[in-house]
């Protein structure tokens, strides 16, 4: 094949899955060597295919029977002067993953006499940086190639400054394509010394530079001729020694997050999950978090028998000698050195889902072997990662990273991102679709997260409702605009009145002319309004009030939100159902009709989504039910269930 630029080749070739089936065998024979996982960053026309391929081949990972159709395609297509093309093995996957964005990173498996590898490979356009951070988030290397006729690209910023973000330590730079430039020590020089400055004013401390060539053979497994004035080893010989993120987090303090308590009778009881630093022996005193029970280690299990000693990385059963409460999520630690808890921190994020990031919804976060919920706030800035530009942001859409203040539910237990990926690494969860759309680095806590307390109120929520002779309760009507939510609340409003009963309206149109006034119609304002609303609704609630609420509220998460602030039973949703039709035929303040003509953007029903409550407590049909006949119903329901007070 004449050597194009870009080296892409339409071929069908599949190494993956005849890979796979070899896998058990593979991984058998080579269990006792230590693993290297790392990826390589740069594209097709870096010569990044042709680099895994050449890894691949040198290391014998590709079968009889794959090799003789390798070569055969190789003379077919016609290489000059190299006997196999060994782009041919990886592009033919890569050509089928960039068709979609839902594309996943492929991994491959090599080993050498001394190791074994997994590199992670993921395409190289700039809308794949979710790929890219999803290789990267276990790798312990990352390999920044770049084609010596090029130089520094912009990409080759963008996944360095990834490859750091996700905190990897190990940076190979290789400058590849050596031949294409006569070996010129002058080239390589030049493209380094760019890298180091920029690397410099990144933040990464170090690197180790190589030149190659992937193709040719040049200073991948053996020191090359081509290159006297290198003095440096060949990239498998650096691969090979280069030291394990496993390793160095041994010489931590002992975390262990906690999968699952593993109780298979009544005579045993351990905690079995992966340490994520430090080392374990019996005898030694731990603490579980964030409860911050003492006790100590009895026995280490796993599969194989006891063991003497477990070390990061390592998949175990502890058994502690006191019956302690410890359960999923939990952190066991060294007693003398736990992490610390927190639940407002600030953070990275690199926004993965097609849908933008709303600030103040609530989306789930693991983080470790723990689950919680938790809001983002509106990014503080967000990075340009072509050229590290920080910039204002509202908001993160699809690969998008900012820097964000996040506030759980609860405490965490946790550990900056960059001394512990496993304690400081996080996803979000969209709680209604279930899908990924985040993932994160926590920095640091906030220090008012730690010295802000719930203050313990001696006339508390009970004292307040005791008094007034009632129970609280938030009836939180949603609907379209123009449904009759205002119309029906003020009427159950009055009857409540009339009863003696100690309430409050708060009104959509009212609300946004105080306390949300600097608040429009995008999803992410609608979304920090019923979030202020909750609160303000929940603190009135606490107050011992009825409080009544009419907002459209389009959202299920944020209606959920609030839900989930108050005690069982005190939330009525309360769903107001005019059709769309009916709405816009009636149009009372004249809002459909300039929606319609386009004067209005993001109108509810027309250009912004409404997503029907699926069991709310209530449902008026205002085609069947007139307002008071509604206000009546609705009394009546909450009536129904005080049967002590009316
Ligand atoms: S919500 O979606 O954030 O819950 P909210 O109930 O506070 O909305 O405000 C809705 C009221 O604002 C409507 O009844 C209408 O009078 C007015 N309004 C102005 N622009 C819009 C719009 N683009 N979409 C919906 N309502 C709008």
């Amino acid at each position: 094949m004449a050597r194009s630029d870009t080296e892409q080749l339409d071929t069908s070739y599949q190494t993956e899955a005849l890979i796979a089936e070899d896998i058990d065998a593979y991984l058998e024979k080579h269990q006792h060597k230590s693993m290297l996982r790392f990826i390589t960053c740069g594209s097709v026309d870096d010569g990044k295919s042709t680099l895994i391929g050449r890894l691949l081949y040198d290391s014998k990972m590709i079968f009889e029977d794959q090799l003789a159709a390798l070569e055969a395609d190789s003379k077919k297509v016609g290489t000059q002067g190299q006997e196999i093309d060994f782009a041919l093995l990886v592009d033919g996957l890569a050509a089928e993953r960039e068709q979609g964005i839902t594309i996943d990173v492929a991994y491959r498996f090599f080993a050498t006499e001394k190791r074994k590898f997994i590199v992670a490979d993921t395409p190289g356009h700039e809308q794949y940086t979710r790929n890219m951070i999803t290789g990267a988030s276990t790798a312990d290397l990352a390999i920044i190639l770049i084609d010596a006729r090029q130089g520094i690209l912009t990409q080759t910023r963008r996944h360095s400054y990834l490859a750091h973000l996700i905190g990897i330590k190990n940076l190979v730079v290789a400058v590849n394509k050596m031949d294409l430039v006569g070996y010129d020590q002058a080239v390589y020089d030049k493209i380094i010394a760019d890298y180091a400055k920029f690397a410099t004013e990144i933040g990464i401390e170090n690197f180790t530079p190589i030149p190659i060539s992937g193709l040719a053979g040049d200073n991948i497994t053996s020191v090359s001729p081509n290159t006297p004035w290198y003095d440096g080893p060949d990239l498998v010989a650096h691969l090979e020694t280069v030291e394990l993120t496993n390793t160095v987090n041994r010489t931590k303090p002992l975390r262990m997050p906690v999968q699952w308590v593993n109780r298979p009778n009544l005579d045993f009881r351990g905690f079995s999950g992966q340490i994520a630093s430090g080392t374990i022996k019996p005898g030694d005193e731990v603490r579980v978090l964030p409860s911050g029970r003492r006790s100590s280690v009895k026995s280490i299990v796993t599969m194989d028998g006891e063991l003497d000693e477990a070390v990061a990385g390592q998949s175990v059963t502890l058994v502690l000698a006191d019956e302690i409460d410890c359960s999923r999520g939990d952190v066991i630690a060294a007693a003398d050195a736990p992490p610390q808890t927190a639940d407002q921190f600030e953070t990275t994020l690199v926004w993965m889902d097609e849908n933008e990031m709303l600030p103040g919804r609530s989306y789930w976060m693991k983080i470790g072997s723990q689950m919680v919920s938790a809001t983002v706030q509106t990014p503080k800035y967000q990075i340009n990662v072509n050229n590290m530009e920080q910039l204002a942001a509202k908001t993160l859409e699809l690969n998008g990273i900012g820097v964000a203040e996040l506030a759980t539910d609860r405490q965490i237990v946790f550990e900056p991102y960059a001394d512990n990926r496993d304690l400081g690494g996080f996803i979000l969860i969209d709680k209604l679709t279930n899908a990924t759309v985040a993932a994160g680095m926590l920095h640091f806590c906030l220090r008012r997260s730690q010295n802000v307390h719930w203050q313990a109120v001696d006339v508390d929520r009970n004292a307040h409702a005791l008094q007034k002779n009632q129970e609280p309760r938030v009836v939180w009507f949603t609907g379209l605009s123009g449904s009759g939510k205002s119309t029906i609340a003020n009427m159950v409003e009055k009857r409540l009145h009339a009863l003696g009963k100690h309430s409050f309206l708060l009104d959509g149109d009212n609300v946004r002319h105080g306390l949300n006034r600097d608040l429009g119609f995008t999803d992410a304002d609608r979304v920090e309004n019923i979030r202020r609303i909750g609160e303000v609704a929940r603190l009135m609630a606490d107050a011992g009030l009825i409080v009544l609420t009419a907002f459209i509220s389009p959202f299920r998460a944020e209606r959920q939100l609030v839900r989930s602030m108050l005690p069982e039973g005190e939330f009525f949703e309360v769903f107001v159902d005019t059709p769309l039709e009916v709405a816009e035929e009636r149009d009372v303040k004249g809002l459909y009709k300039k929606a319609r003509a386009g004067e209005l953007k993001n109108f509810t029903g027309i250009d912004s989504d409404y997503e029907v409550p699926r069991n709310p407590e209530i449902r008026i049909d205002t085609t069947r039910t007139s307002p008071e006949e509604a206000a009546e119903l609705i009394v009546n329901k909450i009536t129904g269930i005080w049967s002590y007070t009316i």
